[in-house]
């Protein structure tokens, strides 16, 4: 903890700082990580430091993009498998042109062997509705897009998007409501990423050549600069340590690796089945014209 921090902390903080410090020396005990620390703890600035500001105790961050430059960070661990979540706020009024994106990914940058689990969030006109774009990538290869309507305005308040990842599900939850199953056949197979540990990576950037409408709605540059803001990141998941940590093949230990992960509840059932009736917008297994025949994973039950 650097003395620069600490100086500049009230004492609200100062209890936080203790408990998150408590909380970090417990998790150093067991195997799997479960902390909430502060932002510095456990990530690194991408690029652009200077698009970052932070609330006076830390635990907000907020990520500016402008007509020079948009920017990003990433955790400075890798994990394989857990339970991933942070709150988002985005970007208010006419964020046309502008995505917001939490995703986990393999490596640093775009290699060609990448592994990726993506949460993009497309700006819009003022009153216009986001859109929340979400991918899967194996070896490079994504082109697994679902794209879905949300049932609040993401601007107005934090909501949490969450991963739940092992090695028979991938879901993506907004608030707790499964929108996303991405199931695995148990076989070696070219779609399901398994094996490769993944960093967090939180960023804002200008996409106005594709992200709204196609393209068709550019970034206005006169509202520059464009905000969103994370908080409350939490992992409960397998730290990675080469060549490879003990946590990665228990499937008694940990929830998010239990029978009980391994596919829907009830209730989430009930409320999946909802979100595919109503929010969904674009599904890449329903895209006839775009695949001939349809990719092998597309034929996976998420309901089994
Ligand atoms: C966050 O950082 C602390 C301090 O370095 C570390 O003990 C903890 O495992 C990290 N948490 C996660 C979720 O990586
Ligand atoms: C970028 O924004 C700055 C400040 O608003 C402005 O002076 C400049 O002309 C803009 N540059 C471009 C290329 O739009
Ligand atoms: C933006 O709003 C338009 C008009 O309501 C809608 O068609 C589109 O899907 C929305 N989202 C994006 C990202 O284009
Ligand atoms: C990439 O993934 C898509 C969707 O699963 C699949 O249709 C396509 O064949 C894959 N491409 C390659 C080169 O593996």
């Amino acid at each position: 903890m650097d003395a620069r921090r600490v100086s500049s902390c009230s004492s609200a903080s100062m209890i936080l700082l203790f408990l998150v410090a408590t909380l970090a020396a417990y998790s150093h005990s067991s195997e799997a990580a479960v902390t909430k620390g502060s932002f510095e703890d456990n990530f690194s600035i991408m690029w652009s430091e200077n698009h970052f500001t932070t609330s006076t105790d830390g635990q907000i961050w907020n990520l500016a993009l402008d007509n020079d430059t948009g920017c990003g960070f990433q955790t400075k661990q890798r994990y394989r498998f857990g339970w991933f979540s942070m709150k988002l706020k985005l970007v208010a009024g006419d964020s046309a042109g502008v995505v917001t994106a939490y995703y986990m990914c393999s490596e640093n940058g775009a290699g060609p062997e990448r592994d990726e689990l993506d949460f993009e969030f497309l700006g819009n006109r003022t009153g216009e509705p986001y859109l929340i774009q979400t991918n899967v990538y194996k070896n490079g290869n994504g082109s697994r897009e679902m794209r879905h309507v949300l049932w609040f305005d993401p601007t107005e308040d934090y909501h949490t998007y969450s991963v739940l990842w092992n090695n028979h599900q991938i879901v993506f939850f907004v608030d707790k409501v499964p929108i996303r199953v991405f199931k695995n056949n148990g076989k070696p197979n070219n779609f399901f990423p398994n094996e490769k540990p993944m960093f967090l990576f939180s960023s804002i950037w200008n996409a106005d050549d594709w992200a709204t409408r196609g393209g068709l709605e550019k970034t206005n540059w006169k509202l520059a600069p464009f905000v969103s803001s994370y908080k409350d990141f939490s992992v409960d998941a397998c730290q990675w340590e080469d060549p490879f940590p003990a946590c990665v093949s228990t499937t008694t230990k940990y929830w998010w690796d239990q029978y009980n992960a391994w596919h829907l509840s009830d209730d989430q059932k009930t409320d999946y089945a909802w979100v595919q009736r109503n929010l969904v917008i674009y599904d890449y297994c329903k895209d006839t014209e775009r695949f001939t025949t349809m990719p092998e994973e597309c034929s996976l039950s998420p309901w089994a």
